[in-house]
């Protein structure tokens, strides 16, 4: 595997203004990047935008769009499949509930699946038709290690992490032969202010399971850089994945329940 350099200049990335999203966003534009930052709150990404061009120079647009939306979508499919093109897209926002699936309005879940499942699939659609047009770019989908087969008790938030990973494995072979990369970015528990927005108390998640956000982005490009499929930051969490992709199911439904009740408890 090489450890080239990514050729590509201009990246979008979803879900920038904040947690996972605004570390991408510092990160590339640190290293030279041209930026199109997504997200509902346009005060937040205007503030964001102005300091990363001030600090490094670079050309920093701002896309305020509601990604659970019809509209909020095309806005940025629009941009995807504009000049001056998108080289590098990364699929970041996403969302958890924490009320058990039985008890939640199925109007929270199904805006969950827009902007967790639709959106990255709206998106992708987007980027990939230049990309393979043009020979390259890459896409980063932020997935989550809770896809990876811990059936959560009334999670579709697993159930939508699982799709994500299985669909960036997927498209990412079909692409490759074509000099376009995908590639799934699995974190574990990442210190973001995503579970308190969420409403999750995760007083009680030890700290050596958090990891920082710039780390995750910087083991996420690494991997990309070295054409990986899935990426899963920290030894810690590969270890766990190696785990659970080899339990057995009916196992982790067990572990599953004891460590999160008969009703559960939203995602990571
Ligand atoms: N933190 C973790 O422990 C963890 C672990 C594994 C995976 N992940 C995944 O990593 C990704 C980022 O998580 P994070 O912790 O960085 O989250 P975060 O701190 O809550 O940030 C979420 C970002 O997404 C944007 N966003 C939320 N809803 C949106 C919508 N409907 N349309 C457009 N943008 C929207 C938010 O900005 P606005 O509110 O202004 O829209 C914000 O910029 C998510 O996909 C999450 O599932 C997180």
């Amino acid at each position: 595997m090489t450890d080239a350099p990514l050729s590509p200049r201009r990246a979008l990335i979803t879900g920038a203004s904040l947690g996972i999203g605004e570390a991408f966003a510092r990160r590339l534009a640190a290293d030279g990047w041209d930026l199109v930052l997504v997200a509902r709150d346009a005060g937040r990404l205007d503030a964001l935008a102005a300091e990363l061009t001030g600090r490094h120079g670079h050309r920093v647009e701002t896309i305020a769009a509601d990604l659970s939306t019809d509209d909020g979508c095309a806005a940025v499919e629009g941009r995807l499949t504009a000049d001056p093109p998108v080289e590098l897209l990364v699929n970041n926002a996403g969302i958890s509930l924490n009320t058990p699936f039985v008890r939640s309005a199925v109007a929270d879940e199904a805006r969950l699946v827009r902007l967790n499942v639709l959106a990255v699939l709206r998106l992708t659609h987007a980027a990939l038709g230049p990309m393979v047009e043009r020979g390259h770019g890459a896409v980063i989908n932020v997935s989550s290690v809770a896809g990876f087969g811990v059936p959560m008790p009334g999670s579709t938030y697993s159930a939508s992490k699982a799709w994500v990973t299985n669909f960036s494995e997927s498209i990412g072979q079909s692409v490759a032969p074509l000099g376009v990369r995908v590639m799934a970015l699995c974190p574990g528990y990442t210190r973001t202010g995503y579970h308190e927005r969420a409403g999750i108390d995760m007083s009680r998640t030890p700290a050596w399971m958090w990891l920082r956000t710039d780390d995750v982005v910087d083991e996420g490009l690494r991997d990309l850089r070295k054409g990986k499929a899935v990426s899963v930051p920290s030894w810690k969490y590969k270890l766990a994945v190696a785990g659970l992709r080899h339990a057995p199911r009916r196992l982790l439904r067990g572990v599953s329940r004891d460590t999160r009740g008969r009703v559960g408890r939203a995602g990571d």
